[in-house]
């Protein structure tokens, strides 16, 4: 399939086609939190065939750490551990970009010895394992941009092509935009504009490290959720502003999380124009869209193209076949089985097998037991 091989140019940037690996979390780096040899060999198969890899999530600070064994940028002793992990992905052709990570009140409690779960507002979630947050200061809250920034620098000096900020999934930054979890009453808080804060101004800060670095081609994306299905909580109104935020503020891409590439509102079931179409109604020529969730297929790779997305990631094939791309480009649906072949993390490997959500068809778990 011709578009399936089409490079694409990014901030002067080639990638050799417009396939993306979706950033997935990966519970497998060492003890002390640097990437392991397993993460490594995980990205480095995928490396050889995507046009451009989205790390795992990627803590910000101590603090931001959300998982188990979740790769780090909190201080400068990583840098090796994240220049293994660009040098890696870069070697093979694809371009490496950092996701950027705070779990706020969606962090697992206990990780770590005086480990805090901090959030805008003390409002607990509502999952088996949430704790009550701590609401950030005033002045906590600058400090946490900045931890998002020093991790962008640090990106930046580790030779990654670029950084996603990942404001979606519920974690942190979306914590910020909900009207649901905001309940502050300072200036990250109250109205929407106020909501906006929190991501307008890491990723304004981030764009001036860019600017006076070396490296000003440096790609800085934005991934979100389009909304929630709680009231109060973000509403596609919202989110077209925050859309419309981020483009007058120089992002260089926006990456939608859903669980469909093709989904419509999941507030109004009235409402079935897809959401790609609602938010690049107006922005189409400006900034490229990445489409991900539930694209298993080469119709629904072909399809998420048709429907308007610049870019698509794969998560789950991604994760059962490291050969995903190059069989769809051959015009072959991927391997839905987990395999020793998949060629993923042990720790991944386990987990994956105990969630529900591959429970049913396509997927399918082998015998043959993970060797990697
Ligand atoms: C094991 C696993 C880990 C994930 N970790 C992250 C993550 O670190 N950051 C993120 O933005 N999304 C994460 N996701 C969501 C995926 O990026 C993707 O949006 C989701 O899996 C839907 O795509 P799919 O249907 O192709 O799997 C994760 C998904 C999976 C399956």
């Amino acid at each position: 399939m011709r578009q399936f091989n089409t490079p694409l140019v990014l901030k002067g940037k080639t990638l050799r086609n417009p396939f993306i690996l979706a950033p997935m979390t990966t519970y497998s780096s060492n003890p002390d939190l640097t990437i392991s040899n397993q993460e490594l060999a995980y990205y480095k198969t995928r490396a050889l065939e995507f046009g451009m890899i989205i790390s795992a999530a990627t803590a910000v600070s101590k603090h931001a750490q959300a998982f188990e064994n979740q790769i780090t940028a909190m201080s400068d002793d990583y840098l090796d551990s994240l220049k293994k992990l660009s040098k890696t992905i870069k070697k093979e052709g694809a371009l490496a970009i950092l996701q950027l990570h705070h779990g706020g009140r969606m962090s697992v409690p206990n990780l770590f010895e005086n480990q805090e779960v901090v959030a805008p507002s003390a409002v607990k979630a509502d999952r088996a394992f949430a704790i009550t947050p701590r609401a950030l200061k005033t002045e906590e809250v600058y400090e946490t941009i900045d931890d998002f920034v020093d991790a962008a620098k640090r990106a930046l000096i580790a030779g990654f092509d670029g950084i996603e900020i990942h404001g979606a999934n519920t974690y942190l930054i979306q914590q910020f935009f909900s009207p649901q979890t905001n309940q502050r009453d300072d200036e990250f808080g109250g109205s929407r504009t106020n909501r906006l804060n929190f991501p307008i101004k890491i990723l304004d800060k981030i764009m001036d490290a860019v600017k006076q670095s070396s490296n000003p081609d440096f790609i800085v994306g934005y991934r979100l959720s389009p909304e929630e299905t709680e009231t109060p909580g973000i509403t596609l109104e919202d989110t077209k502003i925050l859309v419309q935020s981020l483009i007058d503020h120089d992002i260089d891409y926006i990456h939608l999380s859903q669980s469909s590439y093709r989904n419509s509102s999941l507030r109004d079931p009235e409402d079935k124009t897809p959401i790609i179409h609602h938010l690049k109604k107006d922005n189409s020529k400006r900034v490229p869209f990445i489409g991900a969730g539930h694209v298993y297929t080469a119709k629904e790779a072909s399809d998420a193209f048709g429907l308007g997305y610049d870019l698509v990631a794969l998560g789950s094939i991604a994760l059962s076949d490291p050969h995903a791309v190059k069989n769809l480009q051959k015009g072959k649906d991927p391997s839905t089985t987990f395999s020793k072949d998949s060629m993923i993390p042990d720790n991944l490997f386990s987990r994956l097998e105990k969630w529900s959500r591959y429970d049913n068809e396509p997927f399918k778990f082998s015998k043959q037991k993970n060797t990697f």
